[in-house]
C-alpha cells in the first residue's frame, strides 16, 4: 500500500517537472501573447482610420495650396504645365471651391474622369471611417475618389477634390504592415515581461507548494518536509502559512498516534502475559480456599475476587487492543429471548434489592449480530446494576431498584432503552463516556464497557445515546437502524404476487 502512494507520488513529481511548458507556464504565456495580440488589433482599428484620414487630409492641404496659386493668377488663367504641374504635385485630378452657393472649378486633369464614391471629412465620425479605411485595404480595383472638407486656411470655403485611391492604399498597407511588425515584437516582448512576472509571483510560488505537498503526502511524519513559507502578505502567503500550520498538526497527530499504537501493543503483551500469571495465582488461590483456617477462609474469596478482576480486567484491554472488532454478522431474530439472557445473567450480579424487569414485546424483531447486541446489553444492564448496588451500599437507593428494558420499532429503526432509577450517570463520566479508558468514574471499572458498546452500535450503523432529560436514574438507548435492502425488480415482483 505504502509503496503503491510512493510511487504515485514519485511519478506526480516527474510529471510536475516535465509539465513547465504545458502547465501553468505555458498555459499563461499563451495566454498573454493571444491578450496582447487581441490588444494591438483593437489599436489598430482606430490607428488605420486615423491614419487615413490624416492621409486625405494632407492631400487636402496640399490642394489648397494649389488652388491658392491658382487663385493668385490673373483671372484664373495658369498655363497648361503650370495646371499639370500643381495636380501631379498635389496628387489629385480635380480641384473645386465652394464658396457660399457657388462652385468654382479651380484645376481639372485631362481625360475621363468618373467619381467613384464620395467622402466628406468635414463630419466626425467613429465608426465608418474604420469600416471605410478596411475596405480600402481590400480593395486591389483603383478607381476616383471625391473628398470634401474644410480647406485649413480659406475660412468660409469648402474644397472638393478628386483623387486616385491607390496611394493612399498603398501609404495604408506600409503602414499596416508596420504597425502588425511592430505589434509582433511589441506583444512577445510584453507576454515575456507578463510571463515572468506571473511565473515569479504565481506559477513558481505554487509549483514549490504543490511539490512541497506531494513531497509531503509522501511521509506525513517526516517533519523537515514541512513547508518553509515565503516571507509574503498576499494570499500565497496566507496560503503557505496556513499549510505550514496543518501539516505540524497532521505530522504531529501521526507521531503521537505511532507512539501511543507502540505504547497500545506493549500494554496488550503485558496484559497477555498478566493475564496468564494471574490465571496461575487464581488456581492457587482456589486451592488456598480449601484450607479450613478461619483467617484464610476469611481473606480468600476477597482475594479470589480481586484476582477475578484483575484477570477481568486484562481480557477486556486485550479484547479492546484487538484493532477492530469483526463487523457484525445480522440477522433478524426476536429481541425479547436475547433481553431475557442478559437479565438472567445481570441477576447474578445484582443482589436482591435490584430487580430486572423485561418490557420488551414479545413479537419485537430486530436486525442486528445477535453475540455484539448481547454485549451492549450486558454492558449497559451491569453499568446499572453497579451503580444501583453502590448507590444501596451508600444507603442513598431507593427502596425499589430496578432496571427495565423496553424497545420500540419506528420503520426500520429499533431502539432498545435501558433504564434504571439509581444516582444517574456522574457529570465527570459524562465528559468522555464513550471514549476508551477515559469515560469511568467507578472503582474499580476499566471505563471500556461503554466505549466498546458504543464501538459496537455504530458499527451497526446506530448510535449510542444517554438520555439526559430523564427525571432520576440513567437512560440509554441502542438505536439500531435494519439493513438496507437491495431492491431487485424481478424478485420484487415474485415476492408481491406470493405476499397477496
Ligand atoms: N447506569 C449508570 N448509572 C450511573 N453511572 C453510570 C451508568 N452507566 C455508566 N455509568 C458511569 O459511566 C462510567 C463508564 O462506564 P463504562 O461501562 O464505560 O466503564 P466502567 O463501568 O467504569 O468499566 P467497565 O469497562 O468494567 O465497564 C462508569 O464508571 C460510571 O461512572
Ligand atoms: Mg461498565
Amino acid at each position: 500500500m505504502t509503496e503503491k502512494t510512493n510511487k504515485t507520488v514519485k511519478t506526480s513529481e516527474q510529471d510536475l517537472k516535465a509539465r513547465i511548458w504545458r502547465g501553468l507556464s505555458g498555459k499563461v504565456l499563451v495566454m498573454t501573447i493571444i491578450f496582447v495580440l487581441i490588444g494591438e488589433v483593437l489599436i489598430f482599428l482606430p490607428s488605420i482610420a486615423n491614419f487615413r484620414i490624416t492621409w486625405l487630409k494632407s492631400r487636402v492641404a496640399v490642394a489648397e495650396v494649389a488652388a491658392l496659386a491658382v487663385e493668385a493668377a490673373q483671372d484664373n488663367q495658369i498655363s497648361n504645365m503650370l495646371k499639370k504641374e500643381l495636380l501631379r504635385g498635389a496628387e489629385v485630378k480635380i480641384i473645386a471651391l465652394n464658396k457660399g452657393s457657388s462652385r468654382h472649378l479651380m484645376l481639372q486633369a485631362d481625360g475621363d474622369l468618373m467619381i467613384e464614391e464620395k467622402f466628406d471629412l468635414r463630419e466626425r465620425q467613429w465608426i465608418m471611417p474604420m469600416v471605410d479605411a478596411f475596405a480600402v485595404l481590400f480593395r486591389t480595383k483603383d478607381r476616383l475618389i471625391g473628398i470634401t472638407d474644410h480647406p485649413p486656411k480659406m475660412t468660409g470655403t469648402d474644397i472638393e477634390i478628386a483623387l486616385s485611391e491607390k496611394p493612399l492604399r498603398d501609404a495604408m498597407l506600409t503602414f499596416s504592415v508596420n504597425i502588425l511588425s511592430l505589434s509582433i515584437f511589441l506583444s512577445f516582448i510584453v507576454a515575456a515581461m507578463v510571463f515572468l512576472a506571473l511565473n515569479y509571483v504565481l506559477v513558481r510560488p505554487l509549483r514549490k507548494f504543490t511539490l512541497n505537498m506531494l513531497r509531503f503526502a509522501d511521509d506525513p511524519e517526516d517533519q523537515s518536509r514541512i513547508i518553509s513559507p515565503d516571507d509574503r502578505q498576499d494570499e500565497i502567503g496566507i496560503a503557505q502559512r496556513e499549510l505550514k500550520h496543518m501539516q505540524v498538526q497532521l505530522s504531529t497527530t501521526l507521531h503521537q498516534k505511532s507512539r501511543l499504537a507502540a505504547l497500545g501493543l506493549a500494554v496488550s503483551k503485558v496484559s497477555h502475559d498478566l493475564r496468564n500469571m494471574l490465571a496461575s495465582a487464581q488456581l492457587l488461590s482456589d486451592r488456598l480456599s480449601m484450607i479450613d483456617d478461619p483467617t484464610v477462609q476469611k481473606f480468600a474469596p476477597k482475594l479470589i475476587s480481586s484476582l477475578d478482576r484483575a484477570i477481568g480486567f486484562c481480557e477486556q484491554t486485550l479484547k479492546f487492543g484487538r484493532a477492530n472488532e469483526h463487523p457484525p454478522t445480522r440477522e433478524r431474530f426476536d429481541l425479547r429471548p436475547l433481553a431475557e439472557e442478559v437479565i438472567d445473567a445481570g441477576v447474578i450480579q445484582a443482589s436482591n434489592h435490584v430487580t430486572l424487569y423485561n418490557d420488551i414485546a414479545a413479537d419485537l424483531v430486530i436486525d442486528a449480530d445477535r453475540e455484539q447486541l448481547y454485549r451492549i446489553l450486558m454492558n449497559l444492564s451491569r453499568n446499572a446494576v453497579q451503580a444501583l448496588e453502590s448507590s444501596i451500599k451508600q444507603g442513598t437507593a431507593l427502596r425499589e431498584c430496578s432496571v427495565r428494558m423496553k424497545a420500540w420499532r419506528e420503520g426500520g429503526v429499533t431502539t432498545i432503552e435501558v433504564r434504571d432509577n439509581g444516582p444517574g450517570v456522574p457529570a465527570r463520566a459524562r465528559k468522555h463516556l464513550f471514549e476508551a479508558f477515559t469515560g469511568g468514574a467507578r472503582a474499580g471499572g476499566t471505563g471500556l464497557g461503554l466505549a466498546i458498546s458504543n464501538e459496537l452500535t455504530r458499527a451497526h450503523g446506530g448510535e449510542l445515546r444517554l438520555i439526559t432529560d430523564a427525571d432520576m436514574g440513567a437512560v440509554f438507548w441502542v438505536v439500531i437502524p435494519d439493513r438496507v435492502v437491495e431492491l431487485h425488480p424481478g424478485k420484487r415482483g415474485k415476492r408481491e404476487v406470493s405476499a397477496s
